[in-house]
């Protein structure tokens, strides 16, 4: 594996230490029934009683675990070890039937076998990765003939902006793919914001163009992209929280750039 992920990995591990016991993940909730997953992929990937269910970059698997509990048959990948020994733990505790693995999503053919009705990621996902278009081969590779890949996931647009003070933000990071990654130092995370352990990252920007195309490439079809202008969090200080649960800028900003999109695309019959 590349130094950069290496590194990703050892955040990642430090990370799922410090998720396990934060009021965003709310494990408690969970274990008590507490719904995971959101209405943009409860209602776009529909029912999933009975398929296969391969979900790649799974954490420590509660939205996997989420799945099992609506029928799916489960299978999380993840690469970091912390947060597949947490998902193995659960899905025993919880009595939720699930397998999961540790490897790199590149490495995953040397670990796991199969084809699946699903592939699934979601959330906080792409930017960990250094290249989409074997990210695109390893998804076919795993789909059946008819499968469905399905990803709902930050927009890559409005990373580009950073906020500014008076609810403003401005247009300061390139919405293009640079082969050498961003490292950042950051303390905590999203679920922590800035209490937890201060770790480095590095992470790549992929454009929507490109996102599309390694997936085509890859020789998927695309069935659909959506584009949301709400977010699962807050991306910038300045936003709400709606009724919904969504996080949207302000009333006279609201609309003016996407935060999240979907895509589902199928692998053709042979
Ligand atoms: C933002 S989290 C996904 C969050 C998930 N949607 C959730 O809500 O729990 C990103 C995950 O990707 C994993 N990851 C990053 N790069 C990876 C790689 N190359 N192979 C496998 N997993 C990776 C990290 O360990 C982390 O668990």
């Amino acid at each position: 594996m590349h130094n950069y992920l290496q590194a990703n990995q050892k955040r990642w591990d430090q990370l799922t230490i410090e998720h396990k016991n934060s009021e965003f993940y709310d494990l408690a909730g969970f274990k008590a029934g507490k719904d995971r997953l959101r209405s943009i992929e409860l209602d776009e990937l529909g029912d999933v009683a009975g398929k296969t269910l391969l979900h790649l970059q799974c954490h420590f698997g509660m939205d996997t675990l989420a799945w099992a509990r609506r029928g799916a048959i489960v299978t999380g990948v993840d690469f970091s070890q912390k947060a597949i020994t947490l998902a193995q733990e659960l899905s025993q505790e919880l009595a939720i039937p699930a397998h999961f693995y540790q490897s790199d999503i590149y490495e995953l053919p040397n670990v796991l076998a199969g084809q699946f009705d699903i592939v699934f990621t979601s959330y906080g996902v792409l930017h960990g990765l250094p290249d989409l278009a074997n990210w695109g081969k390893i998804i076919v590779h795993y789909l059946k003939p008819g499968g469905i890949f399905y990803i709902v996931e930050d927009h890559p647009f409005f990373r580009v902006f950073r906020a500014k003070p008076e609810g403003k933000f401005k247009a300061e990071r390139s919405y293009f793919y640079k082969e050498e990654p961003q490292r950042i130092e950051t303390r905590g995370s999203y679920a922590t914001e800035d209490k937890g352990t201060a770790t480095v990252a590095y992470v790549w920007d992929h454009s929507m163009g490109e996102i599309i195309n390694s997936l085509v490439n890859a020789g998927l079809q695309i069935e659909f992209l959506h584009e949301f202008p709400y977010a699962a969090r807050a991306k910038f200080p300045f936003m709400q929280q709606g009724k919904d649960g969504w996080w949207r800028l302000p009333p006279e900003q609201h609309g003016t750039i996407p935060f999240l999109f979907s895509l589902q695309a199928r692998k053709q019959n042979e």
